[in-house]
């Protein structure tokens, strides 16, 4: 029986037979409770500004419509052996040639995955339990301003599955020195995992050196990527790198979407096992349309990436100088060059990241705290504690990314309205901000 959704109403045509008054009403509570519940309607004169991007961005229309036909035309398994499963296999190997064209790989060097968490688990679990099988050794080498999906697996291999790890220190910035990378290298160490670009401060690490030094120790290196992915070279021979872990979703991608990059000759484990896909690297029926949509977004980042980055940079300078300029307590973490050029990120004395990005999402700003998985979270930021912080000032971050629809009129308004807030917390003692639920 039809059942046609109207705004918040829920027309029942008169054929209705099946159906008894009580499942309906039902029917029409759970309807406006998911919208109660999961869509805040917000005033729509109301401004709203998105300064949130390393978080994620919005999904590219360009790329939007290169995927509706693979929802609805285009539908076939890509393994199965008829017209239907070809068109698909086609549209997938396709966007494996996209992929490696940015990247200047194999096409069959790139897997795909269903995100950066994913990538990196799979790059880590599966190069560290390939070499251990091959009785390499079981040394792994990290820095402590991984994101947790590298940070974490290397715990967990180190916790239950007898691997020993180092955890190397970084600067005030948060860079890795090469040397002390050197002199962690030793026999039986078989993987090393440094990220290209810290998602709380923005830093890029010199990915070139580190790679070179792993190699000349034996030593596999991946790095993950998913930060500086449409912003930065990819290019996966100048880098020298063995794996480099992607997500669809921080370049206008979509979500739940990304890719690892295996450097031929290089022996993963899997780590999720099943049907053959992937190279038998990851098995699972494989998403075509977020597929077809990852290609795209990264080609057209690629395509678009020098008057994408000098629109970052400026938007981001203006934000970085008028905050500094006007706001008396905030100090930028990570490195004034060698970071993102969307990326900006301070810290406020005495302003707790909670309260801040509370009362800026009441004026219509969107803003993050360190990393969106940090949102909420009245721990202060591992990142910054590992770069020399104290607690106190660790637990007052600010990170403000902007975007291809940053206008300079945004980040006015975001400075006026970020001073007249802090202004307004300041005059309270930091255990007395209200913190984010
Ligand atoms: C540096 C880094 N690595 C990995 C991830 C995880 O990516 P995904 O959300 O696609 O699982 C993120 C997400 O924010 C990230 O910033």
């Amino acid at each position: 029986m039809p059942i046609h959704r109207c705004g918040d109403v829920v027309a029942v045509s008169a054929v209705a037979t099946n159906l008894t008054v009580v499942t309906i009403l039902r029917l029409v509570v759970m309807q406006s409770t998911k919208r109660f519940l999961f869509h805040q309607e917000r005033d729509c004169t109301m401004t709203n500004i998105y300064l949130d991007h390393s978080a994620t961005t919005p999904v590219d229309p360009r790329v939007l419509q290169a995927m509706i036909p693979y929802f609805t035309e285009v539908y076939g398994n890509a393994s199965s052996a008829h017209y239907f499963g070809r068109n698909a296999e086609n549209a997938i190997e396709e966007a494996r040639e996209t992929i490696a064209a940015v990247l200047q790989c194999k096409p069959k060097e790139i897997i795909f995955t269903s995100g950066g968490s994913e990538s990196d688990n799979l790059a880590i679990r599966g190069a560290a339990w390939a070499a251990h099988t091959k009785g390499k050794g079981t040394h792994l080498i990290t820095s402590p301003i991984e994101h947790g999906a590298v940070g974490k697996t290397i715990d967990q291999l180190a916790a239950q599955q007898g691997f020993e790890r180092t955890i190397l220190p970084v600067d005030q910035y948060g860079f890795v020195n090469p040397d002390d990378f050197r002199a962690a290298c030793k026999p039986g160490t078989t993987v090393a995992s440094i990220m290209y670009a810290n998602n709380e401060i923005g830093t890029i690490q010199p990915i070139k050196e580190l790679a070179s030094i792993a190699h000349e120790n034996g030593v596999l290196f991946h790095t993950d990527a998913v930060q500086a992915a449409g912003q930065l070279s990819l290019d996966v021979n100048e880098l020298g790198v063995d794996l480099l872990s992607l997500s669809g979703h921080k370049f206008y991608g979509p979500k739940g979407v990304g890719a690892l990059y295996i450097r031929d000759g290089v022996e993963v484990t899997p780590a999720q096992t099943g049907g053959s896909h992937e190279r038998g690297l990851r098995a699972g029926t494989q998403n075509t349309p977020l597929i077809v949509g990852l290609a795209e977004a990264l080609r057209l980042a690629y395509e678009e990436l020098e008057t994408r980055t000098a629109h970052y940079k400026t938007v981001r300078d203006q934000l970085i100088g008028s905050i500094i300029a006007n706001i008396p307590n905030a100090h930028l973490t990570g490195h004034g060059s060698k970071r993102l050029p969307a990326h900006a990120s301070f810290v406020f004395e005495n302003i707790q990241s909670g309260a801040l990005i509370h009362l800026l999402d009441d004026e219509g700003i969107a803003a993050s705290a360190a990393s969106a998985c940090k949102t909420g979270s009245p721990e202060p930021s591992s990142v910054l504690l590992a770069l020399g912080y104290s607690r106190e000032l660790a637990a007052c971050t600010l990170r403000l990314t902007v975007g291809v629809q940053t206008k300079p009129q945004d980040i006015d308004y975001t400075v006026k309205t970020l001073a007249t807030v802090v202004k307004s917390l300041i005059q309270q003692p930091a255990s007395a901000q209200p913190v984010l639920a």
